[in-house]
């Protein structure tokens, strides 16, 4: 395959952990569009969000995803990647897309186990304040999420059902 595959979706939705497996099954290398950034601008996501600010973050996340142009690759990408500039269509154009989904509920349970202090846009969000952004923001994003090739109920399906659905 001469097209990357690009896993989209919320923060929490298992993209990377996903990616990774998918990869592995499918015998093609990994690559983690947040740990390109990370690479690339030499700190971390918080930090880079603080120096300077969110609009240079999504300049530089787009440019970075179009390098990934023709690479044999699983891409997981970060939760906003497709939802600024045109991202979404060139990732249709350029890459087979998955949408991993996760009701807000399911989101929010998995993420606040997580390090939310490793994802700007969660900074300071607990229990009911979390859940209300998660709920928001899903709105808003999913017009983009849903336009993807592929939709996966991450609970539900396995991974032998994943690629064959790609294959
Ligand atoms: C973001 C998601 C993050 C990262 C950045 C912004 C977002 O990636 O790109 O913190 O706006 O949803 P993950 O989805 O991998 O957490």
């Amino acid at each position: 395959m001469d097209k990357p595959i690009f896993l989209i979706g919320f923060m929490g939705s298992g993209k990377t952990t996903l990616g990774r497996k998918l990869a592995n099954h499918l015998n093609l290398k990994f690559i983690d569009l947040d740990h390109v950034i990370v690479e690339r601008i030499g700190m971390s996501i918080p930090a880079y969000f603080t120096q300077y600010g969110e609009q240079k973050f999504r300049e530089m996340e787009s440019q970075l995803l179009k390098e990934q142009r023709g690479k044999r690759a699983v891409i997981s990408t970060g939760g906003g990647s497709p939802c600024f500039f045109d991202n979404m269509e060139w990732i249709l154009e350029n890459g087979i897309s998955i949408y991993l989904y996760l009701t807000p509920k399911a989101l929010h349970n998995r993420l606040q186990q997580s390090n939310i202090a490793s994802r700007p846009a969660l900074q300071g969000l607990r229990d009911e304040a979390l859940l209300q952004f998660i709920e928001e923001k899903l709105d808003e994003r999913a017009p983009f999420y849903k336009q993807a090739h592929i939709h996966i109920d991450q609970l539900n399906t396995s991974l032998d059902t994943i690629c064959q659905s790609i294959e």
